[in-house]
């Protein structure tokens, strides 16, 4: 009798396109495999919903998700009618510090059947992950403009790592290398210019490197690490980067093994539990690591497989290990088929939203674990 309620928030532009179909697969995993879902869809934490109401939530928001087991949520922002900052900041932003969701896990393969840029690296497997700090850093609000409209005028805002801020995703870093079989940590850093946030940030990965002599732990200035991302990111395993670095770095990876467009989010509170009534429930959100993309919104060739894949990182957050596997498995076959009719252009094909998520929606009901 298990059952999962999911608050459903698409958002704007291309999020209103892929969370149909992706919310079709998490359906078909969860009849295959026994359990059932209720979605609460939400038209708020949108441009759409600003517009009409003059703030991205209503003022119960909070309420509402926490009555939920996990956050699915497509992608937020339309700059053409609300800036950037204030529709981000009024949700995505504010769930992840609200929620103190402090782990923002990405995951980049190379799967077999996506063109990648780098063809000379098709023969080696690129597999890592990014672990980016997601409460704090350079997306802090401690700052502001004085002398505003004079020749004077100065902005300023403030990097804030906090100890507990850094040693938290630091050790959720080191666990998940030491758990993984090439058992090595990459660190982002920029010590030699941030002079003072990033060598406190190297300091505390040397002092926690020192618990885990079984993981290999290398650093490199955010600079040339983008440049070794793109050179050889089969070297790669468990990167992790500050608030800023991270999200850099969670375009860059998987850019480099073909789109953006499959890259998979999971904005986890890995301590808060819904059994544990001695503390507030925050529940982890899953989204894919592109936004709104207003240039191809209503078009229908959105990829929906960074939609499908968070879902399959939610079914696992969920306990759903069989179908977790059955959704991945799903993408991978779909995509190892593949075939220029089905994989969306920014796979270099004709496909469109709704045949790639129907394709792998039948898939997942047929595949075999
Ligand atoms: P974007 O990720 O929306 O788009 C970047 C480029 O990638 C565009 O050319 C787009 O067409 C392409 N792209 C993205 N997702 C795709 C998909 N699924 N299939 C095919 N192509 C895809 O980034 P942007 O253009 O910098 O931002 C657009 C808006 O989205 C802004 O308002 C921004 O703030 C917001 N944004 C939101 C989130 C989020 O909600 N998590 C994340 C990033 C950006
Ligand atoms: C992401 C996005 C967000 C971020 C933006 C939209 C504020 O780029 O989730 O990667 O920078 O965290
Ligand atoms: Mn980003």
């Amino acid at each position: 009798n298990r059952k999962y309620v999911i608050a459903v928030l698409p958002g704007d532009g291309i999020g209103l396109e892929v969370m149909p179909p992706a919310l079709r697969c998490l359906e078909a995993a969860a009849k295959r495999f026994g359990f059932k879902f209720e979605f609460r869809e939400y038209p708020w934490a949108s441009c759409i919903y600003y517009q009409e109401h003059g703030v991205m939530m209503p003022s119960n928001w909070k309420e509402l998700l926490k009555a939920c087991d996990a956050i699915y949520f497509g992608a937020v922002g339309d700059p053409a009618s609300v800036p950037d900052h204030i529709s981000l900041w009024g949700s995505l932003l504010l769930f992840r510090r609200e929620f103190d969701q402090f782990i923002n896990l990405r995951p980049c393969r190379l799967i077999p059947g996506v063109p990648s840029p780098l063809a000379n690296r098709q023969n080696h497997t690129i597999d890592f992950v990014t672990v980016r700090e997601n409460t704090e850093g350079e997306y802090s609000s401690i700052g502001g403009r004085i002398f505003e409209g004079t020749s004077r005028e100065t902005v300023i805002q403030n990097t804030v790592f906090t100890r507990q801020g850094v040693d938290r995703v630091l050790r959720y870093a080191f666990e998940l290398a030491r758990s993984r079989p090439k058992k090595k940590l990459t660190s982002a850093t920029k010590s030699n210019g941030i002079s003072i946030t990033m060598p406190y940030w190297d300091e505390r990965v040397e002092e926690m490197a020192k618990e885990y002599p079984d993981v290999k732990v290398e650093k490199y200035h955010i600079d040339i690490l983008c440049a070794h991302f793109v050179q050889r990111p089969h070297t790669f395993d468990v990167v992790v980067g500050s608030n800023l670095f991270g999200d850099i770095l969670s375009d860059l990876g998987p850019a480099c093994t073909g789109t953006i467009g499959i890259a998979p989010s999971a904005n986890l509170n890995p301590v808060s539990s819904k059994d544990d009534s001695a503390k507030e429930w925050m529940p982890s959100l899953f989204e894919p690591v592109h936004g709104s993309a207003p240039d191809i919104a209503g078009k229908g060739i959105a990829n929906p497989i960074g939609m499908i894949w968070a879902g399959q990182m939610m079914l696992e957050h969920l306990g759903e290990k069989d179908a977790a596997t059955a959704v991945i498995k799903a993408i991978e076959s779909v995509l190892a088929r593949g075939g220029t009719n089905l994989l969306t252009p920014d796979m270099q094909g004709k496909g469109t939203t709704q045949s790639l998520g129907v394709a792998i929606e039948q898939e997942i009901i047929n595949v075999v674990l």
